[in-house]
């Protein structure tokens, strides 16, 4: 995805040609960047030979998961819903491991009668649930632990799930009651140690600190597990500046690690396989003049794409077809809904915009369209996905009908 003289392409398609086939706002992803992404993913890891579990939080829709598990990830769900839609795609249930705090009796029932890899619970009321469940069922259940390592990821406050003030895993102190009693159970099998200590990491530390805490529990139990469940969390470069988490750092840690503990490692990105596979293509409708800004409003919103608004994140704006001309005053980009919150950016030196002219909305493959909605009854935009000239509509745009 990349300009061509000043037009932006999406791999050979002029987006200027999408926007006008199939309307804005517009959810366009390239095939090639998400295959170039896993690739790199695996040459990364080639060492330590991983199960890599696609988080389809990050972008469940279907046709993308069939492609994603043709390229041989599988998946990591959180809720029957996700299941669902992981099998309809295609991924074979050994591929998937279920997380999540709050997972209904149906959920688990569900993910039973499926025969997924795993389920990694996360208290000991859910233990206890799924031990009652394969009692009933008369059958012995794969289960993993996930544990709370009480390390600061070092992002933002909200996407932290590995403090201990968070709702997620379990304490290493319990973590180690539990190994014994899932051990002395008859109707489950303890088969992984896992944890996810946040999302849009950048810094390999925090995951230095979490094998460390893993490394702890395994000395203590004694008990050894057929699979670590290390999650995922890895960051992208939203700002364009060349910030990158150090994986080659990370996975020599993992290396030493393996060596104190035989396991297969098992990894669930999202944001890094799918995020930066994805742009926005937005309208200008209005450009509204204002004393020290004006604002630049589009015909996206925060229904459409909800991070700025939920957790001020950036998301880079650039032009449909660049032009030399700069704007006098600074821009805000922002959408109809009426909310202060639904703005997405305000830029200083943004070329100079008309009315009715197209942007792109950099990097919303990851928690875009998978965190949409259809506030203000506004319809969700549609999907598609490039490969090279080849364009596929993998999702339509919603109507007005379909809202009523
Ligand atoms: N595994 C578990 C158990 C998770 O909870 C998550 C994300 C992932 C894997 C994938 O993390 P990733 O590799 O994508 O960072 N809506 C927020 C992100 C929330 C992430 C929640 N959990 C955002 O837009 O930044």
């Amino acid at each position: 995805m990349n300009y061509k003289k000043d037009e932006f392409f999406v791999e050979k398609v002029k987006s200027s040609f999408l926007a006008k086939k199939y309307s804005t706002p517009l959810y366009c992803y390239s095939f090639e960047r998400i295959k170039d992404n896993i690739q790199s993913f695996k040459n990364t890891f080639k060492t330590i030979n991983p199960l890599i579990c696609f988080a389809v939080k990050a972008n469940s829709n279907k046709i993308l998961l069939t492609e994603i598990s043709k390229l041989g990830l599988g998946a990591d769900v959180v809720s029957g819903g996700e299941l669902m839609k992981a099998l309809k795609s295609g991924i074979k249930p050994n591929k998937i491991v279920f997380s999540g705090v709050g997972k209904t009796s149906e959920e688990l029932k569900y993910a039973i009668s499926k025969k997924i890899l795993l389920i990694n619970a996360e208290s000991k009321s859910e233990i206890l649930e799924i031990e009652r469940i394969a009692k009933n069922k008369k059958k012995k259940i794969d289960i993993g632990i996930r544990i709370n390592p009480n390390t600061d990821a070092k992002t933002l406050s909200q996407i932290s799930t590995g403090k201990k003030e968070n709702k997620f895993g379990i304490s290493e102190e319990m973590t180690l009651d539990l190994i014994k009693y899932i051990n002395s159970s008859k109707n489950l099998s303890l088969k992984c140690l896992s944890v996810h200590i946040g999302s849009q990491i950048l810094d390999h530390r925090p995951y230095e600190k979490t094998l460390k805490v893993l490394d702890k529990i395994l000395k203590k139990t004694k008990f050894s597990f057929e699979y670590i469940d290390l999650g995922g969390g890895m960051g992208i470069d939203y700002d364009n500046k060349n910030k990158k988490l150090n994986l080659k750092k990370y996975c020599l840690s993992i290396k030493k690690f393996l060596r104190r503990n035989k396991s297969k490692i098992i990894f669930e990105p999202g944001r890094s396989i799918i995020g930066n596979a994805g742009v926005l293509i937005s309208k200008v409708i209005y450009i509204k003049k204002g004393s020290r800004k004006d604002f630049i409003i589009l015909d996206a919103a925060m229904n459409d794409l909800i991070r700025p608004a939920l957790y001020n994140a950036k998301h880079r704006i650039i032009p449909v077809k660049k032009s030399k001309i700069k704007s006098k005053k600074n821009y805000e980009f922002v959408g109809p809904i009426c909310e202060s919150t639904d703005k997405f950016l305000t830029t200083k030196k943004f070329q100079k915009l008309k009315e009715k002219e197209l942007i792109i909305i950099c990097d919303v493959g990851a928690y875009g369209m998978s965190l949409s909605s259809n506030y203000n009854v506004r319809p969700k935009p549609a999907e598609i996905l490039i490969k090279k000239s080849k364009i596929i509509t993998i999702n339509k745009r919603q109507n007005l009908r379909d809202l009523m």
